[in-house]
């Protein structure tokens, strides 16, 4: 919990539907997202869709209608699972991780660290019966063009992005505003002790402890690795459609 000027409290609260719960065990228990979960800022629950078939054996997938490879994730489980947690929660968005949703960046995940509750679908095989897009998906993310086994990946990928944007989470509030990818541009290069490391310095305006000049560096360097390695960051739109 969190108290602002104001007197407003920031939590969040991310729910993850998986059929893997397992794998998400451990991304959260470490570092920044562990402290934040601490600090009661952050609470991830981990739902096992198994737990919301009727079907026999746990049974979650089925064979796609039309024929072809692979299995299809029930519709039933899926809203059995979103219904039932929707009855204690209101969510701001329900996301689903997907290959085929919109590529996840930092203004995405700035967007969703303002928000205070989300609830997150994990798709595996073939993926999701469409009606359950249809009706209760909010948003369709991906985290890259490239195809994982099960969206668990791809869930922790959001949940650590956006929980350490949660305000007090980090203990300098201000680097997450110096983090590559805010204002588009790439972070410049950091350097610590020693000053001196076989022989290669650490550049001298670094040393002399003028901090216009400072800023002034790392702007220039930032701009610079940008237009050297996205040069796309540049000419780009930022903001993520609502
Ligand atoms: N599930 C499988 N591949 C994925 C990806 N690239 N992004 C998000 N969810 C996925």
């Amino acid at each position: 919990m969190f108290l602002l000027k104001a007197d407003l409290i920031i939590t969040m609260k991310i729910d993850i539907i998986s059929v893997v719960p397992d794998l998400l065990q451990s991304p959260f228990g470490h570092s920044i997202l562990k402290r934040a979960k601490d600090k009661g800022l952050l609470e991830v629950n981990v739902i096992n869709l198994r737990e919301y078939t009727t079907y026999s054996r746990a049974q979650v997938d089925d064979y796609p209608f039309g024929g072809g490879a692979g299995m299809v994730m029930m519709v039933e489980p899926l809203v059995n699972a979103i219904e039932s947690l929707q009855k204690t929660t209101s969510y701001d968005e329900v996301i689903f991780l997907t290959p085929d949703g919109e590529t996840f960046n930092q203004q995405i995940a700035n967007h969703f660290s303002l928000k205070e509750n989300l609830l997150l679908i994990c798709g595996h095989y073939k993926g999701i019966d469409q009606r359950v897009r249809d009706h209760f998906i909010t948003k369709e993310i991906s985290i890259g063009d490239y195809v994982l086994s099960g969206g668990e990946l791809a869930a922790a990928v959001l949940v650590d992005s956006i929980g350490r944007l949660i305000p007090g989470v980090l203990n300098d509030e201000t680097s997450a505003l110096t983090d590559s990818f805010q204002d588009n541009l790439l972070a410049p290069p950091v350097y610590t002790r020693p000053e001196i490391f076989r022989g290669w310095k650490v550049p001298e305006i670094l040393m002399g402890g003028n901090h216009a000049k400072i800023d002034q560096w790392r702007m220039e360097q930032s701009l610079q690795r940008t237009k050297e390695r996205r040069p796309d960051l540049l000419q780009d739109d930022p903001l993520p459609s609502s």
